[in-house]
């Protein structure tokens, strides 16, 4: 959260804003400073947009959110194709969105300033290895879907990846490392996601030493603001694209580009658009899409209530199923239009242990929760969307996240997913499956039609992959 730079204002002028602002203990230390010292945290508290970030305080600290009112409706759901009509709707939205990326419209858009807290992971989660035979990493297999696409469709769609200052300089170094895993260099663009700062449970800044604050990635909903701010999104108005897929870096099934998806966006017209799965079982911890007074967004699965996660439609099947895989389509003019007025999202509140130091200048490495970080979330764009499309797909083939170091959700579990995707190319196109494991490269199939095209008799296995 950065104002426009300008003249610097002097060591006496931020000390009374900050005072006026009920946060003047930031500037306790200025005079023990060095003068390097003192610059350089002068120009972070020069940087920070204080009635913003009063505005923002007093929403988090602010008792819970009120609920929702209105009627909470399951959305209407493009389910997955299980019949003809079903199969010849995705067959017309797949021959749009091949149209789309024929044309070099649609830019891909990958997320990954998170700092993977739960993982552990010395680095930013992308470098982790989650190839079940190869260790191929998280940002080669979305790399290698970017790079397959543009070669199948022959336009090169360019490739933003979104980083924080916690992942950036990595970040970089692994695509040089890995000589931008076969990407034309002039096709991958980095833009930085902005920060917000970690407060006490009485809206006070925590400063991380003397002449910093501790400031965290201001959520994956920070994007918005960051393509805006980097430029990315006057870059792609030049460049003739208006379509945004969004996908994160955690999920190695994420299906980028995929033209079906980019079709039923196009062809319905919407802003913003969604993949969802089906939830497991009513307590899934997973947020799920709802229509909560005629809008469409997501309810977190802490607030849909068990009554509600519980109902089940006509057939048995649970009402309020379509748990959010966070992959979306963005209308570039949507994108646009959101950071241009002053809509504002949201933010979210989540309690961490925020290393600090206190009032006597002492360093505290807490053990417990001590601080609130703020955070904004991609889908609260939803309810701002003038349409949107909801998208049903299986989770064995497009779901399997990284976040945890074990158990669900963790390496093993995304590691296993894509064997066993692997396995079941394998036997589709007639292939004895190992009984151990395999694994497919982007660059030789994106899906299981080019998994069978792409076969020959000397691609026996396990391993499958091309450059
Ligand atoms: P998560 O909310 O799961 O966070 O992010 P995380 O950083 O991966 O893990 P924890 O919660 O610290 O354990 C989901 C996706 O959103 C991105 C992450 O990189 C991940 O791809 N993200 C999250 C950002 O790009 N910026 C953020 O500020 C937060």
């Amino acid at each position: 959260m950065t104002t426009e730079p300008g003249a610097q204002p002097s060591a006496a002028d931020l000390t009374e804003r900050f005072e006026a602002a009920g946060q003047g203990h930031v500037c306790r230390y200025l005079p023990e400073l060095s003068e390097v010292e003192r610059d350089g945290f002068l120009r972070q508290l020069a940087a920070l947009d204080l009635p913003r970030l009063e505005t923002l305080i007093g929403a988090v600290l602010a008792a819970a959110p009120a609920d929702a009112t209105g009627a909470v409706e399951p959305p209407d759901l493009i389910e997955c194709a299980d019949d003809d009509a079903g199969r010849a709707r995705d067959d017309e939205a797949r021959a749009a969105g091949e149209e789309y990326l024929a044309a070099g419209r649609v830019a891909a858009f990958m997320v990954a300033g998170g700092q993977g807290t739960r993982l552990g992971y010395d680095g930013p989660k992308g470098r982790f290895p989650v190839g079940p035979l190869t260790q191929r990493s998280l940002f080669a297999y979305h790399a290698q879907r970017v790079r397959a696409t543009s070669r199948r469709y022959g336009a090169t769609a360019p490739f933003y990846v979104m980083t924080s200052d916690a992942t950036h300089e990595s970040t970089v170094a692994a695509f040089g490392e890995a000589g931008w895993f076969g990407l034309d260099p002039e096709q991958v663009h980095f833009l930085t996601q902005g920060t917000l700062p970690a407060i006490d449970h009485a809206g006070r800044l925590l400063l991380a030493s003397k002449s910093s604050l501790a400031l965290s990635p201001d959520g994956h909903g920070g994007s918005f603001a960051a393509l805006s701010a980097s430029g990315a999104l006057a870059r792609m108005a030049a460049g003739g694209v208006d379509q945004i897929f969004y996908f994160q870096v955690d999920n190695p099934l994420a299906p980028v580009l995929d033209p079906v998806f980019i079709g039923h966006q196009v062809l319905a017209g919407a802003e913003m658009s969604t993949k969802v799965v089906a939830k497991t079982e009513p307590g899934e911890k997973v947020g799920v899409l709802a229509r909560v007074d005629g809008r469409v967004g997501v309810i977190e699965y802490s607030d849909l209530g068990d009554e509600l996660a519980q109902e089940r439609d006509e057939r048995g099947r649970l009402r309020f199923r379509a748990g959010n895989i966070a992959i979306h389509m963005l209308d570039r003019a949507f994108v646009e239009r959101l950071v241009g007025g002053d809509l504002e999202l949201p933010v979210h509140r989540a309690e961490k242990k925020v290393p600090c130091i206190d009032e006597r200048g002492v360093r505290v490495e807490p053990t417990e929760p001590n601080a609130i970080k703020m955070e904004l979330f991609v889908f609260d764009a939803l309810p701002l969307a003038a349409r949107t499309v909801t998208q049903e797909v299986r989770r064995e083939d497009e779901f399997a996240p990284v976040k945890n170091a074990q158990g669900s959700d963790s390496p093993r579990t995304a590691s296993d997913a894509l064997a066993d995707q692997a396995r079941r190319w394998m036997g589709a196109a007639g292939l004895a499956p190992p009984r151990d494991l395999a694994e497919v490269g982007p660059l030789f199939a994106l899906d299981v039609e080019e998994f069978r095209r792409n076969l020959t008799e000397r691609d026996t296995g396990p391993v499958f992959d091309r450059s």
